[in-house]
């Protein structure tokens, strides 16, 4: 098969985890008869260096004609800083490019020989920690109109809006209806519906979609609940589905159960031309950019390794690759001998990759 992927390392760090993702993608492809067809193209700073913004056209072209698009991480905070809101890379770069892909899949597994790197104690995760967060990635608070500031001081206003249509939630809870299915067939639906009208509407839909579901285990739960429960029964969690805002915030609370961020892919999807702008699958890992370590060889290369997985199955319907990479990968890592800095160990990203390549 050919594999066409748009490759956009961007900044700090982002260069080096999807160097190091590509060149397990190159094996896996090579052992299973595949040809990688990878097209690099500028974004982030690394773009505003050389084309005067984050996003230029040379790249929209290139994720355009591409079937994936694989993201490393944008943004340079002490640069960011010197732009307005609307002009740094994660508005013009990672926003513009998410548009159209509304259902947003980030993994959270922890190792069970990393075990003692989880936050938690040991008796509160015998039985392993194994949750799909999926986010609403196109609606609620980051979209809603009226946004801005208005007035003058001391008397300025600022107005963020939450909004939600039936067919924006209904879309979503499929998506977690049908992942759960897949999996243990327990769905938690995240929500404030003891406050908000959009939440009300999200437990009404979720409620009566259920009926179509009775293989899955619905669940409600109110988002500050589930920050706790998080903690506190997190083997309980299998598939959690949530609203665009919810799901940012608990998901970087739940990657602290997997280890480290350093861990944590995801994938975000939506209709092939669903709206017309850009429905390319957009693959990245949940971390930054990690600007004080970039550069020097010690970022840890799994989140994307195991991103570059997810968009082997869920792009390309290639789940024995993504099974050989996922595999690899968690050997190296529950064998816990080459680790990087971020898991506590000595090793480089280059080692942990060459790690993950020798088990392939
Ligand atoms: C994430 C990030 C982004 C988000 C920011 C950088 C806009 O926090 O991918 O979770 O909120 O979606
Ligand atoms: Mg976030």
């Amino acid at each position: 098969m050919d594999l066409r992927i748009a490759v956009l390392p961007g900044d700090g760090i982002g260069v080096e985890v999807v160097d190091a993702s590509m060149r397990v993608l190159d094996v896996v492809a090579g052992k299973f008869g595949h040809k990688v067809h990878a097209e690099f193209a500028d974004v982030g700073w690394a773009a505003i260096d050389k084309h005067g913004t984050a996003l230029p056209a040379s790249t929209r072209e290139i994720c355009k004609r591409n079937s994936a698009i694989l993201f490393g991480a944008v943004g340079l905070p002490d640069r960011d800083q010197t732009l307005p809101q609307k002009e740094r890379p994660e508005r013009v770069a990672l926003l513009e490019l998410r548009k159209g892909l509304y259902a947003n899949l980030r993994h959270v597994l922890l190792p069970p020989g990393l075990a003692s790197r989880c936050p938690l104690k040991m008796e509160l995760i015998q039985r392993g920690i194994d949750i799909m967060i999926i986010r609403e990635l196109t609606g609620g608070l980051y979209y809603g109109q009226p946004q801005g500031i208005s007035g003058a001081s001391p008397d300025r206003k600022a107005i963020d809006t939450l909004a939600y249509s039936e067919s924006e939630i209904s879309r979503i809870l499929k998506v977690g209806f049908e992942t759960a299915r897949k999996r243990r067939k327990r769905l938690t639906s995240v929500d404030k519906a003891n406050i908000l009208a959009t939440s009300q509407l999200w437990r009404e839909l979720a409620t009566a979609m259920g009926k179509q579901y009775p293989d899955v285990q619905l669940e409600h739960m109110y988002v500050d609940n589930a920050s706790m429960q998080l903690l506190r029964r997190p083997s309980d969690f299998d598939v959690i589905v949530t609203e665009n805002t919810f799901g940012d915030i608990l998901s970087d609370e739940a990657s602290m159960l997997a280890g480290s961020i350093g861990l944590v892919p995801s994938a975000s999807l939506g209709e092939p031309g669903a709206d017309g702008t850009s429905s390319v699958p957009f693959y990245e890992p949940i971390h930054g950019s990690a600007p004080d370590i970039a550069g020097q060889n010690k970022a840890n290369p799994v989140a994307t390794i195991l991103t570059v997985a997810m968009m082997l199955n869920y792009t390309f319907g290639l789940s024995k690759e993504a099974a050989a990479i996922e595999k690899a990968t968690f050997a190296v890592l529950n064998a816990g001998k080459i680790l990087t800095g971020d898991l506590g160990g000595k090793s480089t990203c280059s080692e942990v990759t060459d790690a993950v390549i020798a088990g392939l």
